[in-house]
């Protein structure tokens, strides 16, 4: 019989090994982060958080005590001297998330910063090499620009073109240190001397714009030249007044606006500031129309050469006007922003169409746009871009799904082409796997490399992967991570393509913990919590969508004067669910205390409106909510009817009491998490007194009622047994398949193991005919989709109002996968992975599953296989950190480790407590 340390023959895991072998036994810290990233410039946190990673491949590396020293310049750190802070020596483990002690630092301020370690030997690590960080513009004051505007303006349905501004200028000296701040009502785009400012995409990004507006620093010493300069800007419609989800253009405002301040420390140390005001000029140029939803349309015969390089001649351009801006907050953001985060190529030539079209498949679908590049020929003749997820049955392109989106992009071309001209569009996205050319040059035939798919997305790099021995669940893990990349922009939002793509709350927080194990979303959804405070209503409510367009706010206050109300439970649940999960995932304890009065106010609110605790009541409200949207029709089937709005609604209040009873707990506020526990109970008794009969039957009598039921703690453990066979008779009824909707869906495996239906959760998960999650893995989908039958070879598209090809809701599941095939999980009791559960739960005949997690702390890793009988597990636990690796093993079964730890073992596991580290273990249960 073979044992673990033969299956996995001895390796490296990402190089640590490598390390090891070039620096001895040194410990080495890595990875600086300064709240969300490393080196923000342009910081807004005044009281920014330091995080590092240790690297040591030892068995039991952690650190023992830190210290951190701070400087205002890297000369100054290295050398010791001048020094704005020095923690000295400060005892514990604590690398993530730790608070920078030293000065409230001031706008603009760049702070030099370094850590080491000691060990658990009491040995100190080297200094880490610098990091730094520098704030932005703090205070009102800082801001001298101007708010500017062109005279191009259009109407509530008609689009106006692309202003270009620009501003030449001359510098007395060559610049030592530049800073460019930036912002708009609308998006922009900054050129200096002819060369884009950054490679962000859509900034400032989606806020509620009457609230709350984001801008951006660059460093841009590097674009600046002594003498001659000159700066420039496109600003397109963006949400803020072109189309949002299925609202009219000028929602915000009737014309995009622009703010820019260039500061700029010359080599004498002269400071020469630069602003937007009127003496800027702005010109139409070839952006005739550019918009979100709708596309857009560009004449290279307008293209306005060398427009934002010095020397350019501007005398036709019209001086800027002065714009009335905005009273809302200007602030830096937390979160990356948009860029362009892969290309892909078409996989085989277009196929041509009646009437001289092309179409293009990228064989994946996504979110973004097309760079046309080659097209030659043809002076005025425009091409039409038009894009769609799915083809017909005659290959034509399925839009019908778009709703009234029309993502049609348009390039008239200028006749000067080249095979090397490149076009690609500014301000639109479009969600889309296969792209159609029309009205192409006589003569021009397109191949492969006439289009190149641009994915756009919210740049939160991939932190998480899964895989294992079958097939068609390492394709749904794939089909996930692209709807994760297809709606994280700017914000979390349903769908990519149609005229929606809003911040569904209820989306989202069903997302959210798969969405941390895929990506590094930290500060993606600290934003987003910004907006979610900002949408909340006077007395609490949580609305739908956030950013909501239906929100009217008094323009001097910025106090909400028309709110469109609360969402109902699972979606404005958000507000709690999401912070919450943040915390656990990252360890962001400011996120909670941040928001903690928002979550309080809409707990109290939900005990304002529920009657007698029961939330959705019909006495109070007719409106229950969403319900368990998208469920199967369940009426009557069986004893099944649809899974009551207020059974739904009682089960999230109680869901959210208790995370507030954690939180307060958490933040130290014992009396509100002694009140909020004892409210959870109260609201559990009403929930059985409402909808549980006394031999543990649920209202509603199918799949979501019980899982909701059991996952949220809601019954009585003398009837959880029960309700766990009336559950499973729910399932046995539709032969094993899922009739859930948003709300059930993701508790269906985690609550049938947790029960000990380890066997039942592989048996939903793994179904392949219609409706599961792998049915539409068979019909062919690169995405997760909004229906389980949103499309089948066999009756072709589902409902067509409602059907995206692009919608995570249901990739949820991931979570699952990740936690329990491969077994890499969060520790009840420790965020962050501080302390991680490794505990696979094998099943389903899989014979290998393998995860990869890259935590705040390094790599979390857990790979099993069967092989000859023997369960075999390989763990990477990150240094300064601990795991608890419990192994499926029966009473009776040999349980082996590399390092012959003991275990404890009960019934069914073997439980091994292990600190940083490779280990190995085996459970041969035939001895
Ligand atoms: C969205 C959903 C959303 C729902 C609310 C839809 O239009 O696409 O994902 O949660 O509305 O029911």
């Amino acid at each position: 019989m073979k044992t673990a340390s033969e299956i996995f023959p001895c390796r490296d895991i990402d190089n640590a090994g490598i390390f090891w072998i070039v620096y001895g036994t040194m410990t080495a810290i890595n990875n600086l982060r300064c709240e969300y990233s490393a080196n923000p410039v342009g910081l807004g946190e005044t009281a920014p958080r330091l995080s590092w990673i240790i690297e040591d491949p030892r068995k039991g590396a952690r650190q023992t005590a830190r210290q951190i020293q701070a400087a205002g310049s890297r000369e100054d750190l290295s050398a010791e001297r001048a020094l704005i802070w020095d923690s000295g020596r400060v005892e514990g483990d604590q690398s993530v998330f730790v608070p920078y002690g030293g000065p409230a630092p001031a706008s603009r301020e760049r702070c030099w910063w370094r850590v080491r370690i000691w060990d658990q030997d009491g040995k100190n690590s080297p200094w880490s090499e610098p990091a730094s960080w520098e704030m932005g513009l703090l205070k009102p004051a800082d801001w001298k620009a101007q708010w500017i505007k062109s005279a191009l303006v259009g109407g509530a349905r008609t689009p106006a073109p692309a202003p270009f501004f620009r501003r030449a200028f001359a510098l007395p000296g060559a610049p030592r240190q530049a800073r460019l701040y930036v912002t708009a009502l609308g998006l922009y785009e900054c050129r200096i001397n002819g060369e884009r400012v950054g490679d962000a995409v859509f900034r400032p990004g989606r806020t509620d714009y009457q609230a709350r507006v984001q801008y951006d620093t660059y460093d841009v010493t590097a674009n600046l030249q002594g003498g001659e300069n000159a700066i420039g800007a496109i600003l397109g419609d963006g949400w803020y007044c072109g189309h949002t989800g299925s609202c009219d253009r000028q929602r915000y405002g009737d014309r995009p606006e622009l703010l820019a301040q260039l500061e700029i420390i010359l080599s004498d140390g002269s400071i020469f500031t630069l602003i937007s005001d009127e003496s800027w000029k702005w010109s139409a140029g070839p952006i005739l129309e550019n918009d979100l939803l709708m596309g857009e349309a560009y004449d290279a015969r307008r293209e306005l050469a060398g427009w934002s390089a010095p020397g350019y001649d501007d005398r036709s351009w019209q001086p800027a006007l002065s714009a009335a801006g905005t009273r809302a907050s200007l602030v830096a953001p937390p979160n990356p922003p948009v860029r362009t985060v892969m290309e892909i190529k078409p996989a085989a030539d277009p196929v041509k169409m009646a009437e001289g079209r092309y179409i293009f498949d990228l064989g994946q679908n996504i979110a973004g746009r097309v760079r046309l590049r080659g097209v030659t020929g043809g002076e005025g003749r425009t091409i039409r871009l038009r894009y769609a997820e799915m083809l017909q049955r005659g290959g034509e392109l399925y839009t019908e799904n778009l709703r009234s989106a029309r993502a049609t992009d348009h390039y008239t071309l200028n006749g000067r082409e080249t095979a090397e001209s490149a076009w690609e569009p500014r301000f639109t996205c479009h969600g889309f796997r296969y792209v159609e050319l029309a009205n192409l040059p006589a003569g021009f035939a397109p191949s492969r490399e006439t289009v190149t798919g641009i994915v756009l997305q919210s740049d939160t790099p991939l932190t998480g992967e899964f895989s294992c021995s079958e097939p068609l669940l390492n394709k749904l893990q794939s089909n996930i991570q692209w709807s994760q990349r297809g709606n994280f922009i700017e914000i979390p939002t349903d769908c990519p393509q149609r005229d929606e793509r809003q911040g569904w709350t209820g989306d989202a927080q069903i997302f959210i913990r798969e969405a941390c194990f895929n990506m590094d979303v930290s500060g993606f959804f600290a934003k987003w919590q910004d907006d979610l405070a900002d949408a909340q209503g006077p007395k609490g409510a949580i609305p739908g969508v956030v950013p909501d367009t239906g929100i009217l706010r008094d323009p001097l206050t910025g106090k909400i004067t028309s709110h469109p109300g609360d969402a109902g439970p699972a979606w404005s649940d958000a507000i709690v669910i999401c912070p919450w999960t943040i915390y656990r995932c990252y360890g962001d304890k400011r996120i909670l205390e941040k928001h903690y009065g928002a979550m309080k106010l809409y707990l109290e609110y939900l005990e304002s409106i529920s009657t007698d605790l029961i939330r959705c009541h019909y006495l109070h409200n007719l409106w229950g909510g969403f319900g368990d949207w998208l469920a199967m029709d369940c009426i009557g089937e069986n004893h099944l009817t649809p899974t009551p709005k207020d059974l739904i609604g009682t089960a999230y209040f109680a869901r959210v009491a208790g995370h507030l009873r954690d939180i307060a707990k958490i933040l130290g506020r014992t009396e509100d998490a002694r009140r909020f526990s004892y409210l959870r109970g109260r609201i559990v008794e009403a929930f059985n007194r409402e909808f549980v009969t006394p031999s543990g039957r649920v209202q509603g009598n199918n799949q979501t009622s019980y899982l909701v039921a059991l996952a949220f703690d809601m019954l009585p453990e003398d009837k959880r047994d029960n309700a766990v066979r009336h559950l499973l008779k729910c399932f046995e009824w539709r032969k094993w398949h899922l009739s859930t909707g948003f709300v059930g869906t993701p508790l269906i495996c985690p609550t049938l193991a947790r029960f000990g239906k380890i066997e039942e959760a592989y048996r939903v998960l793994l179904q392949q005919t219609y409706p599961g999650w792998l049915y539409s893995v068979l019909q062919g989908a690169t995405t997760i989709w909004e229906r389980w039958n949103s499309y089948s070879h066999e009756n072709g598209f589902g409902p067509v109002g409602m059907n995206s090809f692009n919608h995570y809701a249901y990739g949820a599941i991931g979570e699952w996968m990740a936690t329990t095939i491969a077994g890499i999980d969060l520790d009840p009791e420790e965020p962050a992975f501080k302390r991680s559960l490794i505990r696979p739960r094998p099943g389903g005949g899989i014979t290998w599953a393998k995860a990869r997690l890259r935590t705040p702390y390094g790599l979390l890793a857990s790979e099993w296989k069967i092989e000859s009988g023997i369960f075999a597990l390989e763990v990477t636990i990150p240094p300064n950190t601990s795991a608890t690796v419990c192994l499926p093993a029966a009473a009776g079964a040999a349980v082996e480790s590399d390092e012959n730890l003991s275990a404890a073992r009960d019934k069914t596991e073997a439980r091994f407590a292990v600190g940083a580290g490779t280990y190995r273990f085996s459970v041969n249960p035939a001895k």
